[in-house]
């Protein structure tokens, strides 16, 4: 039996009666960006990620984008982050010519180690940009302490992380700025690209709303030089649709983390640790061994599909060549990137999927 890492259609036929109601219903208001279905998505999830403003925006990417340019980044800044993460999160700092200065992570938890950010923070430093990453939460007091100590603003790219709490706040709701992914992928995705940023803060959320909209306030008039970054209208009532189902979604994410815990647990493998502060939505269910590779090359040939986030850290990427990071600076980032491995999870996998994944790493393992 073939196992997906993910399958969208069974997710779909669940709910296929109100999506197509409601993408029909934007198809004949002829109404596409932004508007009134946006508007209407954007004061439904502010209230779900517990956050005074929400503004829906074109990517996960252009969110941390935007999110940036209203923090004020520019060329020559330095943000700190981790280099054990999409791609997006460093290179909307190097787009603003600004230089990302990549920290290791925790081997535990694949988050930025906050223990070794402070001896990062240089006066070029204005920025701290932590990732959640599978879905957990960064140690957010830590960063936010260091950030009030050298007065830095703190971006958090929550793209895997909705709905996810660290001692009970929500992803995004901590630092100057929350960035989320709406990818198809993602636990709440939408039909096509599109994102969101999150903020308690009146002034910059006013900024980021002009710099959506090549930084006009009134049509054709422009006080900054922003981006089209705007959310479509299919997505947002597509996302308004999905937003009704998602904490019962991340729910059963979380039971089929448990399931894979308990069965898994006395493997010589490492499984995901959740750390206590937090409530992990489970994006991702990553297991690590130093036998990965070829653990995945068995599991594909048994039909189970599995997937590596991310197969190179950014600090080794060819493109961030110029910063003159060397293999073996980040050494727990660069073992991640060679240990570590996505099983299949979402929510509707059954039981006997599961089993199957399962029996196949047990069978691996007694035959090293
Ligand atoms: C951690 C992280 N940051 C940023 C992004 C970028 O989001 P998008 O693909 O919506 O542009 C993603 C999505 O893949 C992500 O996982």
């Amino acid at each position: 039996m073939k196992v997906n890492s993910l399958d969208l259609k069974r997710q779909y036929e669940t709910i296929r009666e109100e999506i197509d109601k409601a993408v029909l219903e934007v198809i004949r208001s002829q109404s596409f960006i932004l508007g009134g279905y946006v508007e209407s998505f954007e004061g439904k999830i502010a209230q779900f990620c517990c956050v005074k403003h929400a503004i829906g925006v074109s990517s996960g990417t252009d969110a941390l984008l935007l999110a940036l340019m209203a923090c004020g980044i520019k060329n020559g800044d330095e943000v700190i982050t981790t280099p054990f993460t999409f791609f997006a999160t460093a290179s909307s700092i190097a787009r603003l010519g600004a230089v990302p200065v990549f920290v290791d992570i925790d081997p535990i938890t694949y988050n930025i180690d906050v223990t070794k950010i402070p001896a990062a923070v240089t006066k070029k430093t204005k920025a701290i940009l932590p990732v959640h990453l599978y879905g957990q939460c960064a140690n957010m007091d830590a960063i936010l302490d260091i950030a009030r100590i050298h007065g830095l603003r703190v971006v958090e790219d929550a793209a895997q992380a909705i709905g996810a709490t660290y001692k009970g706040r929500n992803a995004g709701s901590f630092g100057d700025v929350g960035c989320f992914s709406f990818y198809p992928t993602k636990n709440l995705g939408g039909y096509g690209d599109g994102g969101l940023i999150t903020t308690n803060d009146d002034k910059l959320a006013e900024f980021i709303r002009i710099l959506r909209v090549h930084g006009s306030k009134s049509k054709y008039y422009h006080s900054h030089i922003g981006i089209n970054g705007r959310l479509d209208a299919i997505q947002a009532a597509v996302l308004s649709v999905k937003l009704n189902y998602l904490s019962g979604w991340s729910k059963k994410r979380r039971g089929v983390a448990a399931y894979y815990q308990e069965h898994l647990k006395d493997l010589p493998i490492r499984l995901p640790q959740i750390d206590s502060h937090n409530i992990h939505i489970f994006h991702q269910y990553v297991i690590a061994t130093p036998d990965r590779d070829a653990l995945a090359k068995y599991l594909d040939l048994q039909g189970i599909e599995t997937a590596i986030y991310y197969p190179v850290p950014l600090h080794l990427q060819e493109c961030f060549d110029f910063l003159g990071y060397e293999r073996g600076g980040l050494p727990e980032s660069e073992r991640a990137s060679h240990e570590t491995l996505a099983l299949p999870i979402f929510p509707e996998i059954t039981g006997k999927e599961q089993d199957q994944v399962i029996g196949h790493i047990k069978k691996f393992i007694s035959q090293q």
